[in-house]
């Protein structure tokens, strides 16, 4: 099928290069010339496991092609998806502009019938809003073209994203039941039919449904890391492991295992927004939902547990002290740092008189860029700030490691050498790596979250 994706970032390069796999033709649409410039260059703009080959692959078959060409990629795609960032505006809601600018765009340049696609995650509501932007432009070119949106919202992890998608837990479509609905719920259903082999995946629903879906998906996620957060914090006072409690919870088929991990709190691009973005929705019905006020403020409070542990550990006063810092993305095997704990914990040592040596294994170079920003108010600040090579080399002279991001690399290190390097043989655990009785006899003071129990003398 011919495909276009409106924005290739990190959904709609793995939307477009995954479906170019599956033998689509795909034209990929960017407002930003330097990425598509990269991306026509052989380059990939984004960290992601297994999305350069696959790229490469049907570039050189001639499957996928990447273009800032707006009437180009109308007129490409049967099927137009809208992958365009969702940022919160300044109240929280989701900013909607870079959707309706591509709705809009569509109904510049249309002809015939097209399916237009809201992969983007977006409001409830938001599909309306996108047929009025697009019919609009078509009532100003007297144009009676037909078109049918269509939410398909994504749910593939960063990280795991060309797995997620070629083998999705579930597919996520809502259609209106116009003829035009039925006609590009057909279309759908045909580009989905590879993905339902081994057995059926979608799920059908209104538009409205679909929408809300992925609200509830991700605040249903979030939900669960703030719970376990805030009883780890409990944990902490009462003298009780939550790494034990996680196990006798999860157990429960009911509960599950999965997402029950306490941590220095939740970040990326998703989260953080999507659990704003649906209490400003409910603020707009007058509703408020309590519980997401709640897992909001109990996961901002988290982002400073590390920072407060080591505060507390040094009396109150980091001037002089030099701290190591393992894992800056949000979550391993990406390079984002979109609301990423790290920044919080940062910006509490360095702020405190601090200075830091940090290592992640991809997003060093996206940290400079973040950094700059964070510290744009006291860019004296960056000069505290020394980028290591190697995790061992982040150590030397450090009073202590904090960890921040659960890379597998983190998850077996040397810890003679650990311990040499250290002034202080110290960590700083923000996602219970380790075991605090082994930390004990390996003779490393050890301060995981929810886990005092063990170390307690
Ligand atoms: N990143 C994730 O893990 C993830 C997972 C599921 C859903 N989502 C949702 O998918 C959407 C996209 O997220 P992302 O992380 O891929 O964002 P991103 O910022 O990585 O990519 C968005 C891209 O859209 C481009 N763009 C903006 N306006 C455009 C326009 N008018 N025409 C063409 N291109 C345009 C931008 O230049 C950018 O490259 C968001 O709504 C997000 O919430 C993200």
């Amino acid at each position: 099928m011919k495909i276009t994706i409106i924005g290739t970032g990190y959904v709609g390069l793995v939307t477009g290069a995954c479906l170019a796999e599956l033998g689509n033709d795909v034209f990929c649409l960017d407002v930003d010339s330097k990425k598509i410039e990269i991306l026509n260059n052989g380059g990939i703009p984004i960290h992601e496991p297994g999305l350069e080959e696959i790229v490469a692959r049907n570039r050189a078959a001639g499957r996928i092609r990447f273009s800032t060409d707006v009437e180009a990629s109308v007129a490409h795609g049967d099927v137009q998806f809208i992958a365009v960032g969702t940022p919160p505006d300044e109240d929280g809601s989701a900013d909607l502009q870079y959707v309706l600018a591509a709705a809009r765009n569509i109904g510049r340049y249309m002809n015939g019938f097209k399916v237009v696609v809201d992969k983007s995650t977006v409001p409830v509501g938001t599909a309306d809003r996108v047929a009025a932007a697009l019919q609009s432009e078509l009532t100003v070119r007297g144009s009676d073209a037909h078109f049918s949106v269509v939410s398909n919202p994504e749910f593939l992890k960063e990280g795991a994203a060309v797995e997620d998608f070629m083998r999705p837990d579930r597919i996520v479509i809502g259609c209106d039941n116009s003829p035009q609905g039925e006609k590009a719920r057909g279309m759908m259903k045909k580009l989905y039919t590879p993905f339902n082999r081994n057995h059926e995946r979608t799920y059908w629903m209104d538009v409205r449904s679909a929408e809300f879906t992925k609200y509830a998906a991700n605040a249903m996620l979030a939900t669960r890391i703030s719970f376990m957060n805030e009883l780890a914090n409990l944990a902490d006072h009462v003298g009780a492991d939550i790494e034990a409690v996680r196990h006798g919870i999860g157990s429960d088929p009911r509960i599950g295992h999965s997402f029950l991990y306490a941590g220095c709190g939740y970040g990326g691009s998703c989260f953080p927004k999507d659990v704003q973005a649906l209490e400003r929705t409910a603020q707009d019905y007058g509703l408020n939902l309590l519980i997401l006020q709640a897992v909001e403020a109990v996961n901002a409070r988290q982002k400073e547990v590390l920072g407060n542990k080591i505060l507390q550990r040094f009396e109150q006063n980091l001037k002089g002290r030099h701290f190591a810092i393992w894992g800056l993305a949000f979550k391993p095997n990406t390079d984002d740092m979109r609301a990423a704990s790290s920044r919080v914990l940062l910006g509490e040592l360095l702020r405190n008189g601090a200075t830091v040596a940090v290592y992640d294994p991809v997003s060093m170079e996206e940290a400079k860029r973040v950094f700059a920003l964070d510290f744009s108010d006291a860019p004296e600040l960056l000069s505290s700030i020394r980028f290591a090579t190697t995790p061992m080399d982040a150590l030397d002279g450090a009073d202590a490691l904090a960890i921040v991001t659960e890379w597998k690399a983190f998850r077996s290190p040397d810890f003679d050498q650990v311990k040499t390097r250290l002034k202080q043989a110290i960590i700083f655990d923000g996602r219970n790596l380790f075991e605090p009785g082994v930390m004990t006899e390996i003779g490393i003071e050890y301060h995981g979250i929810g886990r005092s129990v063990l170390t307690r003398k």
